[in-house]
């Protein structure tokens, strides 16, 4: 997240590659060891070391091979499963956290024993119970925590008083003593709360006379490309895509460097440096600055912040984080408890107990949803440590975000909730980096948006706007104003200026917008440089020849009835490149004071060139895009060869619709093809 633990990261990441490469077998040997003794003989132990890859259903989305295809923005449409990549990345499967045994778990406000698991794990040998609350620390800081009183002994459900948000719980045995050990939210209305947003409520239905009081969900994967989102998890993306219609951005473009620098914008509308933050200033809290939470608090929504991995939270790495706690629900008191008790994390630090980590962020997602169903609401969630440090692990995650999607249709809350999934950077760390393939995905996190289904019936002018922007420039900055959008939800399409900044993808982003417009630095742009090079060139004629040697090869099967195509003229050619400043970036260091990009060698990267180009016999013309790749010099077909002339009568002999664009009937006298069936 953060440059001063690159270092460390890259290590850790290394260690554990070589873990995961050579010595898997062996780690999975101290898995079981260690584990052996709570797994009762007959249930089998499902190996998640490694998954199959599967080649997702569309890959290849676009006619002429670009992911967007607009006049001043073509960013090229890559393959995620190239082999340049398959080479280096796994995939792991589900992460099952058995290591640990719970018997306690909550429903609703309701801390229930698994009876079934006592009777399962233990033999029915099951004594008591205890809790002990965990609250803010008395210092107004992120950084403390305390424990509340331990609660009377129990050995049967319980209701958990509303104060105590989060608890630790402690369950011992008649032989053993302590066996098992727990920590679980509880998200209960508070008094206070309920009064204020109750009428805050009422007062925003006044003022503002909302169209749609939409509940919303932010929920953000750190470190997750779009690419690498469709090859490690897509199971959540076939589902995002067949049961929720989500809208995806695949042009989704950050603006700055790591997490921290890339929030504020999506939350604040401001870089981090013009919301007048400075390094000078990490040891103040983030209490006063205008994140947009706060405006739907005001508004009446109770919220929700909620994050993992407490020592790389966002506004607390190398930062004061909050005095003021940010949200009405705020999990960071359990985050720090559940951090310093080692002995119930497993699986390298992903395990609570018998949950991912990341499940129980979702879970207390869920628990918010359900508690304030019919009541506004608001969670803003950042998930780090499954997809931070390694790359395989998304496929484990994968597992966990399809299970909560799923549990969060069926119980209904998509009727009125918007929930947008994001993360906020590709991988940052290791060799990928240094690829072309490795910049695209740092630069190009996903992004989705999940509207109720009654959202696409009521207003289908938005709709069409989105599915245009999926195919459009986009930043944390429209997700901004796409907030806002939805706090002031009037339903109406307006026009997009071009010349702001940010953009709200209720508006169709034009599609004249270029990263300038964007405000992408150039480091951090996609867009390719367009050049026109000189139609007769050597090149031009050898990219020509190349795109008519493809179509030849496509009319082999008919060559008895179409004639062999040659070059005749290449009319224009523009060649398409990254621009200097992306293939050469090697880093950033500092977010404000001495913020530096440092460059270095230049990496090789494809070249595109659109080519227009007329054959003989026949004089068609055709348009086409060839992608040269260095590292194997050749010339590749991108997306489809369409004809840009009228084929009239020149093809009748040819029924197939793909090869009649291309076919110059010889005149053989054979009888055109259909009629010989
Ligand atoms: C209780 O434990 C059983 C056996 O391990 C498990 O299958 C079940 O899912 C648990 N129930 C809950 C609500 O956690
Ligand atoms: C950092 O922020 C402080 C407080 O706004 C300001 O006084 C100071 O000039 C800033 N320093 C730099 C180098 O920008
Ligand atoms: C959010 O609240 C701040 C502080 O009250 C205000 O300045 C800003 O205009 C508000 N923004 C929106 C979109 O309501
Ligand atoms: C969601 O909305 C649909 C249509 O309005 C309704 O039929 C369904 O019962 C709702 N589901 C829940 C769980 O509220
Ligand atoms: C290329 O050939 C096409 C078709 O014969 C013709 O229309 C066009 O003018 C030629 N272009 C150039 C630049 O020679
Ligand atoms: C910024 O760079 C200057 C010159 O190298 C250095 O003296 C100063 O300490 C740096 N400031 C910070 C906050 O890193
Ligand atoms: C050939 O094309 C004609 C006209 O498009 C169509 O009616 C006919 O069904 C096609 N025949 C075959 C065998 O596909």
């Amino acid at each position: 997240m953060s440059v001063r633990t690159m270092v460390s990261r890259r290590q850790a990441k290394l260690l554990y590659l070589l873990i995961f490469t050579s010595v898997s077998t062996f780690s999975f040997l101290i898995l079981f060891r260690d584990s052996h003794k709570l797994l009762p003989h007959n249930i089998q132990l499902i190996s998640d070391d490694a998954a199959s890859w599967m080649r997702p259903a569309e890959h290849i989305s676009h006619k002429r091979g670009f992911l967007l295809d607009t006049p001043h923005c073509k960013i090229p449409d890559l393959d995620p499963l190239d082999i340049s990549v398959m080479q280096k990345i796994k995939r792991r499967g589900e992460l099952l956290c058995f290591q640990k045994i719970s018997i306690t778990y909550t429903e609703g406000s309701v801390l229930k024993l698994n009876r079934t698991k006592i009777e399962q794990k233990l033999g029915g040998d099951f004594k008591y119970c205890q809790y002990q609350p965990i609250r803010r620390g008395p210092k107004n800081s992120d950084f403390v925590f305390v424990y509340g009183g331990v609660s009377n002994a129990f050995d049967h459900d319980i209701l958990v008083p509303p104060e105590n948000e989060f608890l630790r719980v402690h369950c011992y045995s008649h032989s053993d003593g302590k066996i098992a050990t727990n920590f679980h939210a509880v998200v209960t209305p508070k008094e206070d709360v309920e009064h204020r947003s109750d009428y805050l409520f009422k007062q925003h239905l006044k003022k503002v006379a909302p169209k749609e009081t939409y509940n919303v969900h932010m929920i953000g994967v750190d470190s997750v490309s779009r690419l690498h989102f469709i090859r490690q998890m897509q199971q959540t993306r076939q589902f995002l895509h067949e049961e929720l219609q989500a809208f995806e951005m695949s042009g989704y473009n950050k603006v700055a460097d790591n997490t921290f620098v890339n929030i504020v914008p999506m939350m604040v509308g401001k870089f981090v440096h013009e919301m007048g933050w400075n390094e000078t200033m990490s040891d103040r809290p983030f209490d006063e600055y205008p994140f947009l939470w706060k405006n739907f608090s005001k508004a009446g929504y109770r919220t929700l912040y909620a994050e993992d991995a407490p020592k790389m939270a966002i506004f607390v790495y190398a930062k004061e984080g909050f005095h003021t706690p940010p949200a009405d629900y705020y999990n960071r008191p359990l985050a720090l408890a559940m951090e310093t008790q080692r002995d119930i994390w497993s699986r390298d630090h992903h395990c609570v107990a018998d949950r991912l980590e990341t499940t129980m962020l979702l879970d207390y997602v869920t628990d918010f949803s359900r508690v304030f169903k019919k009541k506004p609401h608001f969670g803003f969630t950042f998930i780090t440590r499954l997809t931070h440090d390694s790359q395989e692990l998304a496929g484990s995650a994968d597992y966990a975000y399809l299970k909560f999607l799923k549990r969060f249709k069926d119980e209904g809350h998509f009727n009125n909730t918007v929930l947008i999934l994001y993360s906020d950077h590709g991988y940052r760390f290791g060799t990928m980096r240094s690829s072309y393939m490795g910049k695209v995905e740092e630069r190009l996190p996903f992004l989705y948006l999940i509207f109720p289904p009654s959202f696409r019936n009521k207003y289908p002018q938005l709709v069409k706007n989105l599915r245009i922007n999926s195919r459009r420039l986009t930043t944390p900055f429209d997700i901004h104003e796409t907030l806002k959008d939805i706090l002031y939800f009037d339903g109406a399409a307006r026009k997009a200026d071009i010349s702001s900044r940010g953009i709200s993808l209720f508006r169709e982003i034009p599609a004249e917008r270029t990263c300038d417009h964007a405000q992408i630095l150039p480091h951090w742009c996609l867009c390719l440089e367009q050049k026109r090079l000189n139609a007769n060139s050597r090149l031009a004629k050898l990219i020509g020849n190349a795109v008519v040697d493809h179509i030849n090869a496509q009319l082999m099967p008919v060559s008895h009835l179409c004639a062999g195509l040659r070059l005749h003229n290449v009319s224009e050619v523009v060649q398409m490149e990254s621009n200097e400043k992306v293939l050469r970036f090697s880093d950033t260091f500092h977010d404000v004071i001495n913020r530096t990009v440092v460059y270095g060698a230049k990496t090789e990267a494809p070249v595109v060139y659109q080519v227009t180009l007329s054959t003989v016999p026949g004089h068609a013309m055709f348009e086409a895009t060839m992608t040269y790749d260095p590292s194997v010099d050749t010339y590749k077909l991108g997306g489809d060869i369409s004809r840009i002339n009228a084929y009239s009568d020149q093809s009748l002999c040819v029924n197939n619709s793909l090869l009649k664009k291309f076919c110059f009937c010889l005149d053989t006298g054979h009888s055109p093809e259909q009629t010989e069936h």
